[in-house]
C-alpha cells in the first residue's frame, strides 16, 4: 500500500533554504523566472558535492539561483561558468552572487549558449543543462566534449516537448549512462517533470 495523497505528502519535505534563496524563489514567482526550486536545487548541490565537482558549467542562469546551490557545493579554488543569452538576467544573477558571498567563484558569460560553447576548450567535472528546450540536443555535442570522462550532464524539464529529440539521442548514441526521471518536484516549475541524468563514458 501506497502513502495515500503522495503530492501533498512529499511536500513535507520541501528542503530548508536561507533568505536569499526564499527571496529569489518569490521574486521567481512574481515574475514567472522559470527557477528550479529547491527540491531540484539540493539534488544539483548534493550532485556536484558527490561528484567533486571544482570546475562547473551552467548553461541559463537566469537570477542566479540554481547557480548558487552549485557554487556552494564546490571545494576551495572551484568556479562555475554559467551562461546567459539576457543581459538583463546576467546582471541581475551577478548582485545575488555579491549578495551570496559567491561573486568569486561564479562567472557570468553572456550570449547564446550554442555560440559560447563553440568557443569553449576547458573541461568540466559537471555541466547543468537548463536554457530554451529546443537548444538542448545541439548543445549535447558540445557537453560531450567539454565533460571530462566520468562527469556528470545534468538535464532540467526534459519533460518538454522541445526536449523529446535530446532525451532519444542521448539514450541511445552511446558513450553515456543515462536515467530518464519522471518527477514530483514541489515549487520546480512545473511541478510534474522530467530530470535527465547522464554519466559521460570514455
Ligand atoms: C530556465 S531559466 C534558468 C533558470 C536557472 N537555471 C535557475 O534554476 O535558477 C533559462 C534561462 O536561460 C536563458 N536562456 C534560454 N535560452 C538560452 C540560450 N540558448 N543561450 C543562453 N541563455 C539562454 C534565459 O534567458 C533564462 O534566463
Amino acid at each position: 500500500m501506497m502513502i495515500p495523497n503522495l503530492e501533498n505528502y512529499f511536500r513535507g519535505f520541501i528542503p530548508p533554504r536561507d533568505g536569499l534563496l526564499l527571496e529569489l524563489e518569490e521574486e521567481a514567482t512574481r515574475e514567472a523566472i522559470p527557477i528550479v526550486g529547491p527540491v531540484v536545487g539540493e539534488l544539483l548541490y548534493i550532485l556536484a558535492r558527490l561528484a567533486g565537482a571544482k570546475n562547473i558549467l551552467e548553461l541559463g542562469t537566469a537570477s542566479g539561483y540554481s547557480a548558487i546551490y552549485l557554487a556552494r557545493a564546490l571545494p576551495p579554488g572551484g568556479r562555475v561558468i554559467t551562461l546567459e543569452m539576457s543581459e538583463d538576467m546576467a546582471r541581475r544573477a551577478e548582485a545575488n552572487f555579491t549578495r551570496a558571498g559567491l561573486a568569486d567563484q561564479i562567472e557570468v558569460r553572456r550570449g547564446q549558449a550554442l555560440e559560447l560553447m563553440a568557443d569553449m576548450t576547458e573541461t568540466f567535472d559537471l555541466i547543468f543543462l537548463d536554457i530554451d528546450k529546443e537548444s538542448y540536443l545541439p548543445a549535447l555535442a558540445h557537453c560531450r566534449r567539454l565533460l571530462k570522462a566520468g562527469g556528470l550532464l545534468a538535464a532540467d524539464n526534459v519533460g518538454f516537448a522541445g526536449a523529446a529529440d535530446f532525451n532519444r539521442e542521448i539514450f541511445t548514441q552511446g558513450g553515456w549512462r543515462v536515467v530518464q526521471l519522471f518527477s514530483f518536484l514541489p515549487l520546480h516549475s512545473p511541478e510534474q517533470d522530467g530530470l535527465c541524468l547522464a554519466l559521460r563514458q570514455e
